[in-house]
């Protein structure tokens, strides 16, 4: 079963092509790692998925089924790159409720998706801590844990490692591979493939608007040279990581 597909998606803003044609399919439980160079299109890809932006034309399936943005809103979740931007609330815990207060769920319900969260993303210990006290990778582990909290269908990341360092950089690493593990959909837009690529079952590359690969990642990884992006050299598909190091 597909988690999320598109059929002959296209976007034109200002009758400039931003990408076009783009048939993915993405298995339900898939860890894929969407990969091009800037500008190829992989961020407004990502709003139309989510539901942010509506594409020119094409479809957007979830579970087999077309929906419209108002259904991905709720079932995609899209996690930007200046997430940690985004936390406002006085505390961990109060930031993580924040989406699941929104679509007006009980107390108790509440309080469990963010326990539950909270617990995924190793962050409760810092439940009752201010957002400004925290450091950039525990940031974005709040901001993962607040969209865990909505129980998406899909999780998408844009630049999940970008400006954090080394050991910041295995935390969020790590609570992918532990939500992939737990059986979320998980798509990551990324520059820096080879510090995960190891733990992905799924590779998507898009260049100049068009998606040119989407299949097996230890299949596909030796052609990323052929696209402009980095590899290490002389490393087998399993070295791509730095869980690994
Ligand atoms: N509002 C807009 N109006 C016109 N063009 C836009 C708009 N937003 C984005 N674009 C163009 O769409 C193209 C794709 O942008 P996008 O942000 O999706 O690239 P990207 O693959 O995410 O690149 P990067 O790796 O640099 O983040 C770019 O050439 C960009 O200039
Ligand atoms: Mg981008």
């Amino acid at each position: 079963m597909m988690a999320l597909e598109t059929e002959k998606l296209s976007l034109r803003i200002n009758n400039r092509i931003i990408f076009d044609d783009v048939n993915l399919s993405l298995p339900r439980g898939a860890f894929a790692s969407l990969l091009g160079r800037n500008g190829a299109g992989k961020s407004q890809l990502l709003r139309c998925l989510k539901g942010l932006r509506r594409p020119t034309s094409g479809k957007i399936l979830v579970d087999g089924v077309e929906t419209t943005e108002k259904e991905r809103i709720r079932k995609i979740a899209l996690v930007f790159q200046s997430a940690e931007m985004q936390i406002v609330s006085e505390s961990v815990e109060r930031d993580i409720a924040f989406g699941p207060v929104n679509l007006g769920l009980d107390k108790a319900e509440v309080e469990k998706r963010v326990e539950d969260a909270m617990s995924l993303m190793d962050l409760k210990e810092k439940a009752k801590e201010r957002p400004g006290t925290l450091s950039g990778g525990e940031l974005r582990k709040t901001a993962i844990a607040g969209v865990l909290a909505m129980k998406p269908d899909v999780i998408m990341l844009d630049e999940p490692f970008a400006n954090l360092d080394y050991p910041s950089t295995l935390t969020v690493i790590k609570a992918l591979v532990d939500l992939h593990e737990k059986g979320f959909t998980l798509l990551v837009v990324t520059h820096e493939a080879e510090k995960f690529l190891a733990h992905t079952d799924t590779l998507l590359v898009m260049k100049e608007g068009k998606l040119v690969e989407n299949g097996p990642s230890g299949e596909l990884y030796e052609k990323l040279p052929s696209y402009d992006i980095y590899l290490p050299r002389h490393v087998r598909f399993g070295e791509l990581s730095w869980l690994n190091a």
